[in-house]
């Protein structure tokens, strides 16, 4: 029996080293490599690709950035970031140097009217960048639109653009359509409290009666969630579950600060004027957003967002 075990397996060669009767040292373990953190490129680190970086930084990872002057990209660069000029319009975005070693990119650079999309004129090179990169998710910021209107053309093209782009890619890709964006430094409340009149364009919206809001903070929450599965062509609306008017967002503002704080209320009366009514538009549904990526909002209705804006306010930490 034991010449034919021999004769299937040959003897296992002797390691030069050994004594005779001892058994040979097992090889010292490889040391551990240590893991490479995730390294997240935001195009354009605009309100939303900011809160998105500074929450990514605290959790060890890697973030690049690109903004359009010098003073944000010393600003990005105090929150640790590694940070770029760059105008998409005269940039040829395939030379980022992160865009070779991002794991991630998170595209937040609007479309531009006459334009398009600007970093979609480098699609070949930036295909080719990309292809031989590291990417592993992308998603591309959008906005919850009307078909009709120029500017909801220009950014279904731009989504249209980047799903092209990500077609021969083996990676996952989202488009996410946000509502009206706000969240700390950004809201009814940071209207009324610099006791800035409405602008012009900010005029105009009010004649929308119900528009779809959206926390930052519940972004951040659906691009988590988003890289937890793989998808290639996945499209979600990311909206709270309360779409309202703005004259009633404002109304709401007013009454929190008139409680706190009462003076800075008396001069702010103006943003609660508005009593136009118009045909509801901006009303889209979450659902997906919340069955297939699970997301379930902190701020489902812009009441509770204002309100922790407001509690932040108090505790220092805005
Ligand atoms: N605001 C809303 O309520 C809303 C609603 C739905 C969707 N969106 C869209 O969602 C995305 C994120 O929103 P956000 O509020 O975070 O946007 P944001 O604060 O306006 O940030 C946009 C970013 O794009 C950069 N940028 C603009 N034009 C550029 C150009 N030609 N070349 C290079 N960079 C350029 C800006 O650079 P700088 O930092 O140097 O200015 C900024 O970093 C944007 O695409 C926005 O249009 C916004």
């Amino acid at each position: 029996q034991n010449r034919t075990q021999k004769s299937q397996s040959p003897p296992p060669k002797t390691p030069t080293t050994m004594v005779p009767g001892m058994a040979p040292k097992p090889a010292p373990p490889m040391p551990a490599q240590p893991k490479k953190p995730q390294h997240m490129l935001v195009l354009g680190t605009g309100f939303v690709g900011r809160y998105v970086s500074e929450r990514l930084l605290s959790q060890g990872w890697r973030v690049s950035g690109t903004c359009t002057s010098a003073a944000k990209k010393m600003e990005l660069e105090l929150l640790g970031m590694t940070a770029s000029v760059l105008d998409a319009t005269t940039s040829n975005i395939a030379d980022l140097h992160a865009l070779q070693d991002a794991t991630h990119l998170l595209i937040s650079i609007p479309p531009i009217p006459g334009v398009g999309d600007p970093l979609l004129s480098s699609h070949a090179d930036l295909q080719t960048t990309l292809t031989s990169g590291n990417l592993q998710w992308l998603c591309y910021l959008s906005s919850t639109m009307n078909p009709k209107s120029a500017s909801s053309k220009l950014r279904y093209a731009a989504e249209q653009g980047w799903l092209d782009l990500v077609d021969e890619l083996d990676l996952s890709a989202f488009i996410l359509r946000l509502g009206g964006i706000y969240g700390p430094g950004r809201s009814a409340l940071d209207t009324i409290a610099k006791r800035k009149s409405s602008s012009r364009r900010q005029k105009l919206r009010e004649s929308k009666q119900y528009t779809a809001r959206i926390h930052v903070a519940d972004i951040y929450q659906a691009i988590l969630a988003s890289m937890s599965i793989k998808s290639t062509r996945k499209i979600y609306n990311v909206v709270d579950d309360d779409p309202a008017p703005r004259s009633e967002v404002f109304a709401f503002a007013q009454s929190l600060i008139e409680k706190r704080y009462p003076d800075l209320a008396a001069d702010s009366a103006e943003s609660n004027s508005q009593s136009r009514i118009i045909a509801a538009e901006k009303r889209v549904s979450n659902g997906r957003l919340k069955q297939e990526l699970g997301v379930r909002l902190a701020h489902p209705s812009y009441r509770s967002g204002l309100q922790s804006i407001l509690d932040s306010w108090l505790e220092g930490n805005q």
